[in-house]
């Protein structure tokens, strides 16, 4: 009875789910826009058109006070960076409470559990071209390349980085990290044939070693899934909160076919350590966002140039890099950033050697 309740809501979930916005890039504007509050009004009106967001009137009313605070922040940032286009993202009209869940909160470093071992790996094998396999040693230093940029390549004629997901107002970050990396070892491996998406909700609400909802940390995520499987996302549907009552269907849910032996940390402050870790495959790393970063959550692409935190509180997927900054792949849904992914000065890099990045270490390299 519990089990079959449990099934219609998963898949109702399972339907709003598959409604989730599509790709969205941001909304341009022009100061033209704010020449009045009228014309402000009419720019609310055109954003709810572009990001297909339906608000009752009286919403309409609450929401046009943060909606006019971010129209005009971003109208004066953005002209200290005068060859930006001035642009909102899917979030111009969230209220103070939405912004802060999502960024809140990463396990401090204390309660990292402690019965994790990362794995030691003395050589590593990769393909970097079709039939062209080469390992290295830990030891030996390698010629990085110039530029590397996972979210554009293909494996074996697929993505080899999964789409951009919507963690929404939970503090699941460390859960979509860690999916996001598995996704990818699992896509790069040599015969790996479609990308598997990993169940995020499986991780907030059967993870005791984080805290669902309220944050994690995504090594021990590596360290669940390596005790215990995970499901796909397709069979374990993400909804944006905790269930009640500790309600966790890992048992009952068929797992991914996969092998991973577990993972591995990066020491920190070492850039060149992990930029060569990104030439075989991304790497979850840690930024600090801070409170009420406004010109983070307003971030609609190009180089972010906005104000960072003082202390790690958000972890996400580096796919890659160029001379310039960091690429990485956020779980804010497609409409914040440039198409759901940051791109983060190397000079100005919110914290980001930090932690060092973690991986996980799969059966087969
Ligand atoms: C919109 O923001 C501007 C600039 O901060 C302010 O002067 C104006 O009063 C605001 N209007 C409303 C309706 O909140
Ligand atoms: C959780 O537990 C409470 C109290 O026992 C109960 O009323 C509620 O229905 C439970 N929720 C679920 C989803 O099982
Ligand atoms: C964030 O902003 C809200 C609204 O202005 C304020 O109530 C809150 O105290 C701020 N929090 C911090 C940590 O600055």
């Amino acid at each position: 009875m519990a089990g079959q309740a449990i099934a219609a809501v998963l898949g109702i979930l399972l339907a709003l789910a598959l409604l989730e916005p599509v790709a969205a890039d941001g909304l341009k504007f022009t100061t033209h826009d704010l020449r009045s509050e009228k014309a402000v009004r009419q720019l609310y009106e055109r954003w709810c058109n572009h990001f297909k967001v339906a608000r009752k009137q009286e919403e309409k009313v609450h929401r046009f006070t943060y909606f006019n605070q971010t129209v005009h922040r971003v109208a004066s940032r953005t002209v200290r960076v005068a060859d930006e286009p001035l642009r909102l993202n899917g979030f111009a009209d969230a209220t103070w409470a939405e912004r802060e869940a999502m960024r809140c909160c990463m396990t401090p470093e204390g309660r990292r559990n402690s019965a994790l071992v990362p794995v030691k790996r003395h050589t590593r094998t990769y393909q970097d071209m079709p039939g062209h396999t080469r390992t290295y040693r830990n030891s030996a230093l390698l010629t990085l390349p110039v530029r590397v940029e996972w979210h554009t390549r293909t494996c074996q004629g697929q993505p080899c980085v999964g789409p951009v997901r919507n963690q929404w107002s939970c503090g699941s970050s460390w859960a979509f990290a860690a999916t996001a990396a598995i996704e990818s070892h699992l896509a790069i491996r040599p015969g790996a044939s479609m990308i598997v998406q990993l169940s995020q909700q499986e991780l907030v609400d059967c993870d005791h070693t984080s805290h669902g909802c309220k944050g994690g940390l995504a090594i021990n995520a590596f360290n669940y899934v390596r005790q215990n499987g995970i499901a796909s996302w397709q069979n374990y549907p993400y909804y944006r909160f905790q269930q009640e009552n500790g309600t966790c269907l890992a048992r009952t849910t068929p797992r991914v076919t996969m092998t991973m032996i577990g993972w591995s940390q990066l020491e920190p402050h070492n850039e060149y350590e992990l930029l060569a870790q990104v030439t075989y495959a991304p790497v979850v790393v840690a930024i600090s966002i801070g409170a009420n970063n406004t010109d983070f959550r307003g971030y609609a692409g190009g180089m972010y140039w906005g104000k960072c935190g003082t202390k790690n509180d958000h972890e996400l997927l580096l796919v890659g890099y160029d001379p310039d900054s960091y690429i990485l792949k956020n779980s804010w849904g497609q409409s914040w950033g440039d198409f759901g992914y940051l791109f983060l000065p190397r000079t100005r890099n919110c914290g980001i050697l930090e932690r060092g990045g973690s991986y996980p270490v799969m059966g087969w390299d």
